[in-house]
């Protein structure tokens, strides 16, 4: 009786444990199934951008590295020591200019743009779309507000482009499309060889000086990359001085092909300035956002609060949540959080000095914007 009793105890002693163990078993996996792994999985979907961007490294190599060339510039040398000092010589009569760039509605960056350029550009070659790249109808934005730009109306071809709307395709399609238009109108507008091309974003703004260079001086490379500062939100949020896409050719017809890739690799240091996201409103930010060729960026909707917005933009941090895009760690590491603010408004365009009131959110110290 003593014996058989003690036995039942010990058996439902052992059972019980048994029960914890398989409980304390379940209870883990319970945790892991349904805690544990979908914070993982949402975490690869939240953060699985930045995760292999850290990694870029591994997975891609650097580009080749340009042949940068030295740029020597002072207002008071003259342009024949200029020339001379880039190994290049002076001409008898300047070259012709022409700046050609794709319009979306960067009013105030083509302002500053068209104002420090205007001393030396023979013709301002000028296309919009009523697409976006993304394949979005838009407003023909310079074709509403062309008078604002009437001190450039004598040297100015403008020209508009039907979009093609065509859905789900690759947004470089429809970009490569419109570049194609605007080497038509180049020639409308009597492009010749040997004139200076600038192809460029319209917030990509070689410095006056620069151009005059380019212009004034024989021998120079038929194809150049210019060396820009670039810039984010305004002038007060430099990054890097890394900028390279903008370039300038002694156009050669049936042969130069506006493009914003590399095209050599040739590249004039310190050549001036590149302002992305460089906008006025916060409207125009989003807009920006939806209209980008990197559609993908904008995953969460949250990301187009205003507030948001206006945060960022006031820390210099990133508004897509990204990682810098660098090829090493050291790079990687080394840009990872906000941009440090800059109090320097020393070479700037001059345009942007001479009204500053009228475009200070783009100086240090005002990054508050208004909604439209
Ligand atoms: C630069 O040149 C201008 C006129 O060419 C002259 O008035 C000025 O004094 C010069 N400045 C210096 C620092 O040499
Ligand atoms: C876009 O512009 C083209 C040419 O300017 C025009 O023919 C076409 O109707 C426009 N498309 C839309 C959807 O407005």
């Amino acid at each position: 009786m003593f014996v058989a009793s003690k036995l039942a105890t010990s058996t439902s002693l052992n059972m019980s444990r048994l029960r914890c163990i398989l409980q304390g078993f379940d209870l883990k996996a319970v945790i892991f199934l349904f805690l544990i792994l979908p914070a993982a999985i949402i975490g690869i979907y939240v953060h699985g951008q930045k995760i292999s961007y850290f990694f870029r490294p591994l997975w891609q190599s650097p580009p080749k590295p340009f042949t940068p060339i030295t740029h020597y510039y002072h207002e008071n040398v003259s342009m024949s020591t200029l020339c001379k000092l880039h190994g290049w010589g002076i001409r008898e009569y300047p070259r012709r200019v022409y700046d050609a760039v794709l319009f979306s509605n960067e009013v105030d960056m083509l302002t500053i743009r068209w104002k420090e350029l205007y001393p030396y550009i023979t013709q301002f070659v000028l296309l919009e779309s009523n697409s976006t790249f993304t394949g979005l109808l838009k407003p023909l934005n310079f074709k509403k507000i062309r008078d604002k730009f009437n001190f450039v109306a004598p040297r100015l071809t403008y020209g508009e482009i039907g979009g093609r709307f065509r859905k789900g395709e690759n947004p470089f399609i429809e970009e490569a499309y419109q570049r194609l238009a605007l080497d038509q109108l180049l020639r409308y507008a009597g492009i010749e060889d040997d004139d200076l091309l600038i192809m460029s974003d319209v917030d990509e703004i070689p410095s006056r000086h620069t151009i005059d260079l380019l212009r004034w001086c024989d021998e120079i490379p038929p194809i150049l990359h210019l060396q820009l500062k670039n810039y984010l939100y305004s002038y007060e949020f430099q990054y890097d001085d890394l900028s390279w896409r903008a370039s300038v050719h002694r156009y050669q017809m049936g042969k130069t092909r506006y493009a914003h890739y590399r095209q050599t690799d040739y590249l004039l240091s310190d050549s001036g300035w590149h302002c992305s996201f460089c906008f006025r409103y916060i409207s125009d930010f989003i807009f920006k956002m939806k209209a980008y060729s990197h559609t993908d960026r904008v995953r969460f909707s949250h990301f187009l609060s205003p507030k948001r917005i206006q945060d960022i933009i006031c820390k210099g941090a990133n508004l897509y949540d990204m990682l810098p895009e660098e090829y090493t760690f050291k790079d990687i590491i080394g840009k990872m959080g906000p941009i440090p603010h800059s109090y320097s408004a020393v070479h700037l365009p001059s345009f942007l000095l001479e009204n500053a009131e009228n475009y200070k959110y783009l100086l240090p110290g005002n990054c508050v914007r208004e909604f439209e």
